[in-house]
């Protein structure tokens, strides 16, 4: 037995959990935050007890099966773990943990500013400025939608689209939310549809905030698109793939879709060009979470979790399969 555990992290964490990290455990920290592929992952975690990856890896079976038979621990530096075969981790005896609860508020922040950049056509008006070809103020230049009055329909009010649904309260708008069953994160007032087709006809703003599973891959596809109001916004903070890009693409197109706020890409870092080409399109780098504050309560709480289950403690987030 090493007198401390040994770690390794794949990319750059926030100063002072880094500094815990050297503190507390024979750590081997990512130094160029380089996204790992899974042949790196493996010579990283050489002989580690445990691992910090980034939602950035794809952490698939045949991943977790090149691992070194010495980790007992994957802790992911996210809430989402759709990157992570978690079932071919716990097959190997490895406990896969997340990052649950200290994203919310970030995550809510930048759906809020999702929505109103799509809705305020920010992109457009901060080209038109740094194009230097602004001419001035006219009553009619670059309308927006405005929010007072709107229905917000959230598919998958979990914490961060109770969050959202909270901010988009004090905005006046009316929250309609769809999921598998009624939500105890859910505002009062919030309306439920147990069919997402119901829902999707009062939308006037759209929100994916749901996990990107196997049932939720694809969610929002042509036909779904097609039943939303016109001139209808669509948002996603949270993963690509919830989303059939052509059919998101061709709506912003024909203007079915007004806008679209986006967040998360197929792909990533890739994403389908024409959202870039697109004029109605309000882009961010995943930056959902990219707080200060909370991308430092995420690595404490990923540290946290990978403690405890090297401890032998059951650890705060585990993931359940
Ligand atoms: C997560 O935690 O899953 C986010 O996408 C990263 O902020």
């Amino acid at each position: 037995m090493p007198d401390r555990f040994r770690v390794a992290v794949t990319r750059r964490l926030p100063k002072a959990c880094e500094d815990r990290l050297r503190e507390n455990f024979e750590a081997r920290l990512g130094d160029d935050d380089t996204v790992y592929t899974p042949a790196a992952l493996a010579a990283h975690a050489a002989g580690a007890d445990g691992v910090i990856v980034s939602p950035a890896e794809v952490v698939d079976a045949p991943a977790i099966a090149a691992l070194p038979s010495s980790v007992k621990v994957l802790s992911t530096f996210s809430v989402g773990f759709e990157h992570i075969d978690v079932a071919a981790a716990e097959r190997r005896g490895i406990v896969v943990t997340n990052t649950p609860g200290v994203l919310t508020e970030a995550t809510a922040d930048l759906t809020m500013l999702l929505i109103l950049g799509a809705a305020r056509r920010a992109s457009e008006g901060e080209r038109l400025l740094r194009s230097g070809t602004w001419i001035g103020w006219r009553p009619t230049q670059l309308l927006g939608v405005q929010l007072e009055g709107k229905t917000l329909g959230i598919v998958g009010l979990g914490r961060i689209g109770g969050a959202t649904a909270r901010r988009a309260l004090s905005f006046g708008m009316s929250i309609a939310y769809h999921g598998r069953r009624p939500s105890p994160e859910a505002p009062a007032g919030a309306r439920f549809h147990a069919v997402l087709e119901d829902m999707l006809p009062q939308c006037h703003i759209l929100s994916l905030n749901c996990p990107l599973t196997p049932e939720t891959r694809h969610v929002l596809d042509a036909r779904r698109i097609s039943l939303l109001p016109r001139g209808a916004l669509v948002i996603n903070a949270a993963r690509g793939a919830l989303v059939v890009d052509d059919a998101l693409i061709a709506a912003l197109q024909s203007g079915h879709v007004a806008a679209a706020g986006l967040d998360v890409y197929t792909g990533e870092p890739a994403l389908d060009p024409r959202y870039r080409d697109l004029p109605n399109t309000f882009l961010m780098p995943h930056l959902g979470s990219a707080t200060e504050e909370t991308r430092f309560a995420m690595g404490m709480l990923a540290i946290d979790n990978l403690a405890a289950v090297l401890a032998g403690q059951p650890p705060k987030y585990r993931v359940k399969i």
